[in-house]
């Protein structure tokens, strides 16, 4: 790891060791996938089920198994626009009955539980959930609590994990680059510390077999190699971004979180822009056909440029597209299941 005197409070502090999912809770009795809470764990043979099936949605090869009758809740306590919004148009193509919840004006705001507000809607016929929450591993204790046919989708939760964002990237640069990600140089750029979505796409990446995966940012807002749970493993950590981008194959540009400048963990968006911004100038230490991934919301003209967002290299709004093949693919697997 390259190193340098470190300015801001040992990482460690901010990154408990217990985060993480058990994944042996998401598959039933019966050998099926029951619920979607994380990548880690989750069997290539799996992973690439879902995404030969997502990928036949984007073809129009193939018509997914119908919903109708079934009823799925987005149950969201933390603000989404691409994941609520591709989870219901995924619904909606499976004929499925779609229910809103909005934390705002629901009655979680007199105190009332997730796992009570969860129950009351499952009372109500509702077979199928897709949660996010800010808080790590929240989907661990539901999916001890729900009834035996219902089904959650991990939508976020915390800094823990973000699956079906995971599978979308996973899907998109399949696309991109090939089902061979053995020769690929993959750089996951930015905030890596707080991120959800490059937990879940290093898991997905290892169990696919990337070549090489490095992982850049500030000191403040890198894990602790030691205390990560395994998540940087295999990985070249660096906080120099230009040995991250050097031949590099992917770029995946983290969401600045601009709270984390309240915190004192980034000194200034001009520093953090000079330092891990991704310009024109920059993407040429990168190979010339490199692509560049980002999940969303962008924080423009912080770490990424518009030119380098919008440009021929970016798969950022594919990557958007992708997500609603991916929850197809989901939602069947978990509530139409097909031998
Ligand atoms: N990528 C992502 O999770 O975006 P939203 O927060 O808008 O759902």
């Amino acid at each position: 790891m390259t190193t340098s005197t470190p300015i801001f409070p040992p990482s460690s502090t901010l990154f408990p060791s217990t985060i993480g999912y058990k994944s042996e809770l998401q598959t039933g009795s019966d050998g099926l996938l029951h619920h979607l809470l994380t990548l880690d764990g989750l069997p290539a043979a799996t992973i690439l089920r879902l995404l030969d099936r997502a990928q036949q949605f984007v073809d129009g090869s193939e018509e997914p198994a119908p919903l109708f009758g079934t009823a799925v809740c987005t149950l969201f306590f933390e603000p989404s626009t691409r994941t609520r919004l591709s989870f219901q148009r995924a619904a909606q193509r499976l004929g499925a009955d779609v229910l809103n919840f909005d934390a705002a004006t629901s009655s979680t705001t007199k105190g009332e539980s997730a796992l009570d507000t969860l129950k009351n809607i499952e009372a109500m016929g509702v077979r199928g959930f897709v949660i996010r929450h800010r808080e790590d591993g929240v989907l661990n204790e539901l999916a001890q609590h729900v009834n035996a046919d219902t089904r959650l989708i991990n939508a976020g939760d915390g800094r823990s994990a973000h699956p079906t964002q995971g599978l979308l990237d996973m899907l998109t640069l399949r696309q991109a680059k090939g089902e061979d990600f053995s020769k690929l140089k993959v750089a996951i750029v930015g905030d890596v510390l707080h991120s959800r979505v490059a937990r879940s796409d290093l898991h997905a990446l290892r169990t696919l077999g990337a070549g090489e995966i490095r992982v850049c940012g500030p000191a403040s807002l890198l894990p602790p190699v030691d205390d990560s749970g395994g998540m940087l493993h295999g990985c070249l950590v660096t906080q120099d971004f230009d040995e991250a981008l050097d031949g590099a194959d992917v770029l995946m540009m983290l969401r600045l979180q601009r709270e984390r400048m309240e915190q004192g963990l980034v000194a200034s968006l001009d520093d953090y822009r000079r330092d891990y911004g991704l310009t024109e100038a920059r993407m040429k230490r990168a190979k010339p056909d490199a692509v560049v991934m980002h999940p969303g919301p962008i924080n423009r003209g912080v770490e990424i440029d518009d030119a380098v967002a919008d440009g021929p290299q970016s798969l950022i709004l594919q990557q958007v597209q992708n997500g609603v093949a991916v929850r197809i693919a989901v939602l069947e697997a978990l509530l139409a299941p097909v031998a």
